[in-house]
């Protein structure tokens, strides 16, 4: 699957090996992602870029990131495939980041990782498994705590690189719930063990 188009959205995106797929929850975060009508935006861990690209196409300036130095390269040269221009950031989450945002998406991966290099390793094993199966469900048992490391460290952080009303969009786990107990919040729609939830400033 190295090129695809996405009719519904109307972009085409390049895929590689090592470069988190778009999936299912990919799109239902970038529908939810277009109906807030924010005026900025950042794309949190934006693999091959599709959610950046998309709200960029619809005139929601977005900017991307990724640890993964190859998922950068990738929104890059799929952001030029569909004739538009992304800012983006290698970054371990907001590391490298002094801006603030309308919405900030987050596709939260499994696994935690906070160096480029055991990124590209993770992401590569990754790509050999598919996605929403069995065999991910079980990977997903080992690795929860770490991914609720990761997502906990997200929203602490995202705090602070919210403009005023500003919002976040991200994918939680049933396990990670409890990590929403003191922030308004409310579920936009569940998913495979888990929730689309929106998070507010
Ligand atoms: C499940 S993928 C989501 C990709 C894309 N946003 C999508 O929805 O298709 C998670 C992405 O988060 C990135 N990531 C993992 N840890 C990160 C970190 N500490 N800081 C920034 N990005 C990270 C991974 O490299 C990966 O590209």
């Amino acid at each position: 699957m190295p090129e695809q188009h996405f009719s519904e959205f109307h972009i085409t995106i390049k895929h590689i090996r090592g470069v988190s797929s778009v999936g299912d929850e990919t799109k239902i975060i970038a529908h939810h992602a277009k109906a807030l009508q924010p005026q900025t935006a950042l794309d949190m861990g934006c693999g091959t870029g599709f959610i950046s690209i998309y709200l960029n196409t619809i005139g929601i300036d977005c900017e991307a990131v990724d640890i993964n130095p190859n998922a950068v390269e990738l929104t890059k040269e799929n952001a030029k495939k569909n004739n538009i221009e992304i800012i983006t950031y290698h970054s371990d989450l907001f590391q490298n980041i002094s801006k603030k945002y309308d919405l900030i998406t987050f596709n939260a991966p499994y696994g935690n990782t906070s160096s480029a290099k055991s990124s590209k390793v993770l992401e590569f094993i990754k790509s050999f498994i598919p996605k929403k199966t069995i065999i991910t469900k079980i990977s997903y048992y080992f690795i929860r705590k770490k991914r609720k490391e990761l997502t906990k460290r997200f929203l602490e952080q995202a705090q602070s690189h919210l403009n005023e009303n500003g919002k976040c969009i991200l994918l939680m786990d049933n396990y990670e719930m409890d990590l929403l107990k003191e922030k308004k919040h409310m579920v936009l729609e569940p998913f495979f063990g888990g929730q689309i939830v929106l998070v507010e400033s």
